[in-house]
């Protein structure tokens, strides 16, 4: 069976109101965090996709009972020191660099060895950046040739907190370490550049000794050993990264209006809406709201008459993180040519990102020039395909499929996209939503 959609058919302007899945980062956060407190914790909205699904696996193999009623998951969590070790345990974090980076910060610990695998794209990414820091703590790790999975980690006892200078902007790496630094007696600090801070407000929320102090280009991040956690509900917002596409196509499209409701507009993740503004793209917060620290809203955008070319300055980077596939789409429709730096990141993504944004702007007749951690794009505001264009072996990267179909219908052209059960790890209802804008 062919797992290719064809896409034929631009879409043209549409007024729609609509709502995403619940947030990755949250989901996976929620779950992880819910099987280290004393208690029953339960969750609405929570994604169900694969990366959460992973997640959810990965705490029952680890002893930690997981329950659905109804659409509520049921986490009930054994407590910090209560993940239950057995011999040759295996966790298969799939295609999550999420679920398999911050699970490690709680494996420190861990009395036997324990074996993280994951997918193809998973396999080829870097773990030396996680495997560095909990080494700190007292952990031993054996990692695959190039720094990847399959590893083992075995942990200690004798924990040692660390200091630690997080320098690419990784929430994943920070993660991971916050997650360590609570299981271990004595102060563990961190410098911290600028990234999505959803585990540090979380555990700021559940009363966790955590303290942030905001500077301008980081956060100086100080935990202690937590002996309880008390168990937490959560109704999970709707996740920015995945409404982004549609705000993407909303920008891409003529006369069109969309509100996206219930979404985390944490400040950490919306550097794309700054990006956008710069770029003339009109958008409003509506029914803003607070919520266990997050901040909630519904967004409204509206394609815009012309849309502006940017130099891109660099501290959005982070904030706009899984995002910029949906950028280089717009900038190849600006009136002139934006500039993007500092993006060596990207290429070590779930697929070489930066990379794949130059490829797909090359097949649809967009120049670009590419370095190691730049792109420079050559926008047309009158850019229409005429022609086929095939997008196929990129990893089953979720966010290459779902940049090349709002391409298809913004665009034009006759998009032959394989393996489209890649949108199962962050938004397996993406094609039944864009359906919508058919009708
Ligand atoms: C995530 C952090 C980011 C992001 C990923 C989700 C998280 O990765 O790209 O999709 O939930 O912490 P890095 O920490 O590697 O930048």
């Amino acid at each position: 069976m062919t797992n290719k959609i064809i896409f034929n058919k631009k879409i043209y302007s549409f007024n729609k109101k609509i709502t995403v899945p619940g947030d990755k980062s949250l989901s996976i956060r929620w779950i992880l965090i819910s099987s280290i407190t004393n208690g029953i914790c339960k969750a609405k909205n929570l994604l169900m996709s694969e990366d959460v699904i992973a997640a959810i696996r990965a705490i029952r193999k680890l002893g930690v009972k997981v329950t659905f009623n109804d659409k509520i998951c049921v986490v009930y969590g054994n407590g910090i020191n209560g993940y239950k070790f057995k011999k040759n345990l295996v966790i298969n974090a799939q295609n999550s660099g999420t679920l398999a980076r911050l699970i490690l910060g709680l494996l420190v610990d861990a009395p036997v060895p324990i074996k993280i695998i994951g997918d193809k794209s998973l396999s080829k990414r870097d773990f030396k950046r996680i495997s560095d820091p909990l080494s700190g703590f007292g952990a031993t790790f054996k990692l695959n040739k190039n720094n990847s999975l399959p590893l083992i980690i075995k942990g200690t006892k004798k924990l040692e907190p660390i200091k630690f200078y997080e320098k690419k902007g990784s929430a994943q790496c920070k993660s991971s370490v916050i997650f360590a630094g609570i299981k271990t007696n004595g102060k563990t600090i961190i410098k911290a550049k600028k990234s999505r801070n959803h585990t540090e407000l979380f555990l700021k929320y559940l009363k966790i000794p955590i303290k942030i102090r905001k500077k301008k280009n980081f956060d100086l991040i100080e935990v202690n050993k937590v002996k309880k956690i008390k168990p937490t509900n959560y109704k999970i917002p709707s996740d920015f990264s995945s409404s982004a596409f549609l705000i993407g196509l909303t920008v891409l499209s003529k006369n069109s209006c969309l509100q996206i409701k219930n979404v985390n507009i944490n400040p950490s993740r919306i550097g794309m809406l700054n990006i956008l503004k710069i770029m003339g793209v009109k958008i409003l917060f509506l029914k803003k709201r607070f919520y266990k620290g997050e901040v909630i809203a519904d967004i409204l955008v509206e394609s815009p008459k012309e849309i502006k070319p940017i130099k891109c300055p660099a501290k959005y980077n982070s904030g706009t993180i899984d995002e910029f596939l949906i950028i280089f789409l717009i900038a190849a429709k600006a009136n002139g040519i934006s500039f993007f730096k500092n993006l060596g990141e990207l290429n070590k993504k779930e697929s070489p990102r930066l990379v794949w944004g130059a490829k797909i702007l090359k097949m649809m007749g967009i120049k670009t020039v590419l370095t190691n951690d730049s792109i420079k794009i050559f926008g047309n505001p009158s850019l229409e395909i005429n022609k086929k264009i095939e997008i196929k072996n990129y990893l089953k990267d979720h966010r290459i499929f779902m940049t090349s179909t709002i391409a298809a219908l913004s665009f034009g052209g006759e998009w032959h996209i394989y393996d489209k059960d890649s949108i199962n790890t962050s938004f397996p209802s993406f094609l039944k939503t864009i359906n919508m804008f058919n009708k």
